[in-house]
């Protein structure tokens, strides 16, 4: 298997090389220690659910061949969401046959873990996080099928909590990319004297690069307002405690907002700003274009919303990086529309761009233009959006 890993890695490695040739050359995280974790990741999410159908008891219908309503049934109603996700994705990973919608385990599949572990720590060594949350994810999360308990209160306790904060942390090679990307798309469009809003700041991993980057850059004092928002209180006072040693100079203000909720009522009184961002976090809006719009009456004259998300090269294909959310209702439990959103979670480029478009916003810039990179490089998930009001 290791050596199927290897190739893999080689592979993704000379296509990421080819997108120099393509113009993108300000990509440096996309380097042989970040594909092999990426890589390791994919390989790992693949075995793990495999494991946790094994360990669910779920092994013997499957091997006898069932769709997904079959195997569904016993269960409850939200175990839809994680195993409409396993199977498609088991199957594009070679665990699973399908055919005519029928999901059949064969053979005896790899499913050792610690040589996956081994391929990522060799190649890229204290870069376990990713591993760690997909463990710590299949030991508790078996009452979200055999109670139907929720997985919001399952994965977000104390002991997974700071795993959750490491693996949204900038020192988390496969999340570092997201920040970096938003960051590259913010920056280069803020005026002198710019107001700038945060959703969904959570372990302030972006605020911190932000803050870092403009001392660097000498352009801190050309921020008058940087404000941190989140939805969940314990981040924010996380963020009021730190944000004042880990981004010193950022002139920070703090509050609980909800993109759920109308705006007008969550304190910001007329206050408008020269740029919104926001790190993975859009895709939980219940209802994506009013959500989006609200937020457009927040941007002063030529303001933009910038927005860094996990970016899908098909939509209806799975990738790994969605298995640790198929267990969220704020993820899975959005209304979707049957042409601008067919499906909860990750979208891609170009439906973020029709949702942006139908909210009313123009101008709507890829940066990088993942639609143009995943044709060489399917593996390539992440991308910021800047959209003018
Ligand atoms: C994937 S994390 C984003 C991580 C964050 N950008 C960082 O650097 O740590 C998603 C964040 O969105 C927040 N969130 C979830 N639902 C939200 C909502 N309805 N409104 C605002 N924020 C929300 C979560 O509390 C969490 O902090």
């Amino acid at each position: 298997m290791i050596r199927s890993l290897q190739e893999q890695l080689d592979w993704d490695h000379a296509q990421a090389q080819g997108l120099e040739a393509l113009g993108f050359s300000d990509l440096p995280f996309v380097n042989r220690p970040f594909l092999a974790v990426q890589a390791a990741l994919r390989v790992y999410t693949a075995r793990s659910s495999l494991l946790l159908l094994g360990e669910l008891g779920l092994e013997s219908r499957l091997r006898q061949g069932c769709t997904l309503e079959e195997l569904l049934e016993g269960l409850p109603g939200q175990a839809r969401f994680p195993l409409g996700w396993m199977l498609p994705f088991l199957a594009d990973e070679g665990q699973l046959e399908v055919a005519e919608g029928r999901y059949t385990l064969r053979g005896t599949p790899e499913l050792t873990l610690e040589d996956v572990r081994a391929f990522a720590e060799r190649e890229a060594p204290g870069n376990l996080v990713g591993f760690k949350l997909l463990d710590a994810i299949r030991q508790r999360i078996h009452p979200f099928f055999t109670e139907g308990r929720n997985g919001e209160s399952l994965l977000f306790d104390l002991s997974v909590f700071p795993v959750w904060l490491e693996y949204f942390g900038d020192e988390n090679l496969t999340y570092h990319q997201n920040n970096l990307v938003t960051l590259h798309a913010l920056r280069e469009g803020l005026p002198p004297g710019a107001r700038v809003l945060e959703l969904g700041g959570g372990s302030g991993s972006f605020t911190t690069l932000f803050a870092r980057d403009a001392a660097a850059r000498e352009t801190l004092g050309e921020i008058a307002e940087y404000r941190f928002t989140d939805l969940a209180p314990a981040f924010l006072r996380r963020a009021q405690r730190e944000l004042g040693v880990r981004a010193p100079g950022l002139p920070l203000s703090f509050g609980i907002l909800d993109i759920n909720r109308p705006l007008a009522a969550q304190g910001l009184g007329d206050a408008r700003y020269d740029a919104i961002v926001a790190v993975n976090v859009l895709h939980v809006a219940k209802d994506l274009v009013p959500a989006l719009r609200e937020l457009r009456t927040l941007l002063a004259p030529g303001g933009r919303l910038v927005l860094g998300e996990c970016l899908k090269p098909e939509l209806l294909r799975p990738i790994y990086t969605e298995f640790f959310f198929q267990f969220m209702s704020g993820y899975t439990q959005v209304n979707l529309d049957p042409v601008l959103r067919p499906v909860h979670g990750f979208l891609t480029g170009d439906a973020w761009e029709a949702n942006l478009r139908a909210a009313g916003f123009s101008a709507v810039a890829h940066k990088p233009d993942t639609r143009v990179i995943q044709r060489q490089f399917p593996s390539f998930y992440v991308g910021a959006l800047a959209a003018s009001g």
